[in-house]
């Protein structure tokens, strides 16, 4: 038998049910927000990942040549595009330009419950501003998209990274080595982040230094600890969460993130509920744009990790129902199909979920699978009752079972 590969998933009529009904109401979200979705192929010249994403990327990228000899990556992710199309497309609309965007990525990662080699992402980029006010509405839908999932137990942690890496450079750490030294950090590989540093030359003192500031950890007040303009901008940010009513925030020091664009403010969401695969969502401040041919431009944007949100509000009982066949339209004879059929294409054009027997079952047999679908009602189409210009409409809940006139069935139903 043909198996699916390895890291990927098929998803059945419930499961996808659910996952439109998410996909929705992130879209609402989104919207208002005031962005507006895009979307961007799912390959792309490889160059477009390998520039700018960080060694951990790279290991990552499901990369191959086409029939042209061109190398060819399948996204691992979509900020890098959604910019990539900023510069072909959109650099002359007024700014900021909000897009959101919903889509698979690829990541050839080991996988396990929450890590995929196929996953989807929602998320979102601000392009063209580079202030607290960009970050902060940034950070607010992405909270907005986590409650969506009626979440409860998650936390966002609010970092960094042009603090942190100043840091490392000023222990001594040569600028082209401090994403090296960030990677480590990011997974929280101390031993092999310390050898490193020792490699490096960065004395003890330093070194503890650096792994102390990744552990600040707290609400406004550890801020005392980020002096000059950082610190006011963390505080600013912080402010205007607090003003658009956003909770479970934290300043963590220590979110480093695994992508190499970021330059300023950091965010990952944590449902620990999930284990090992814990972020449901990150985000942050980066500039791309330069490298993709276009003028600087800052952006600050977040993924959330759909398929782990999913996951999380299950592991916290969250049920979402799907929405079943509302009637089942069961003609009693082949010589009541065509009769049946005007029924149910009636109850369609009035939007109302319906089903018909094909197979040609008898009444007791296509009850039963009536039963199966979970329908509310079936609909008995019966030479008898037509002569009277009426069905059989059978409440399948109660058993109850009237006969109506076709001219009442919709409003009866409804
Ligand atoms: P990221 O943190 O690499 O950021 O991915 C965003 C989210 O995708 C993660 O928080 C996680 O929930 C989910 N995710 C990542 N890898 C997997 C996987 N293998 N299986 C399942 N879920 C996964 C980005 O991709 C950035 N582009 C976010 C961003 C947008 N930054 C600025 N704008």
């Amino acid at each position: 038998m043909v198996q699916r590969p390895r890291g990927t998933r098929d998803f059945l009529p419930d499961e996808m049910e659910k996952r439109r009904h998410y996909e929705a109401a992130l879209r609402r979200v989104a919207k208002t927000f005031g962005f507006r979705e895009v979307a961007t192929p799912i390959f792309e010249e490889s160059e477009l990942f390998t520039l700018k994403s960080g060694p951990n990327v790279l290991d990552e990228l499901y990369v191959f040549k086409d029939k042209g000899n061109r190398e060819i990556a399948l996204r691992p992710e979509m900020t890098a595009p959604t910019i990539r199309m900023f510069v072909n497309e959109m650099s002359n609309n007024p700014k900021p330009i909000k897009v959101f965007y919903f889509g698979q990525c690829f990541r050839y990662e080991r996988p396990q419950s929450g890590r995929y080699r196929e996953f989807f992402q929602f998320g979102a980029e601000l392009i063209g501003n580079f202030d607290a006010e960009s970050d902060a509405e940034i950070i607010a839908m992405a909270s907005s998209m986590i409650k969506v999932f009626g979440l409860k137990n998650y936390i966002i942690k609010i970092g960094h990274i042009g603090i942190l890496k100043q840091k490392v450079i000023s222990a001594g750490v040569p600028e082209k080595c401090v994403v090296g030294v960030l990677q480590k950090l990011d997974k929280k590989l101390y031993d092999e982040a310390r050898l490193l540093l020792l490699e490096m030359g960065v004395s003890e003192e330093n070194i503890r230094g650096i792994f102390e500031f990744t552990e600040t950890v707290g609400g406004v007040d550890v801020l005392s600890r980020v002096p000059g303009e950082t610190g006011d901008y963390l505080r600013r940010v912080f402010d205007l969460l607090l003003a658009m009513g956003v909770g479970n925030v934290v300043i963590d020091l220590g979110v480093v993130r695994g992508l190499d664009y970021y330059t300023g403010i950091v965010f990952e969401v944590e449902a620990p509920t999930l284990g090992a695969e814990k972020q449901i969502c990150g985000g942050g401040a980066y500039s791309l744009s330069e490298l993709f041919g276009g003028e600087r431009v800052f952006s600050t944007g977040f993924a959330v990790g759909f398929d782990r949100a999913i996951i999380a509000a299950e592991k916290e009982g969250l049920v979402c129902e799907s929405e079943s066949i509302k009637v089942y339209v069961l003609p009693t004879s082949k010589d009541m199909q065509i009769y049946a059929s005007r029924v149910v294409a009636n109850l369609r054009a009035a939007d109302i979920v319906s089903d018909i027997e094909i197979m040609g079952r008898r009444v007791s047999k296509a009850m039963k699978y009536a039963s199966a679908i979970g329908a509310e009602y079936v609909v008995i189409v019966g030479a008898q009752e037509i002569q009277q210009d009426s069905v059989m409409l059978r409440n399948m809940v109660s058993g109850e079972q009237k006969l109506v006139k076709i001219s009442n069935l919709i409003e009866e139903i409804q």
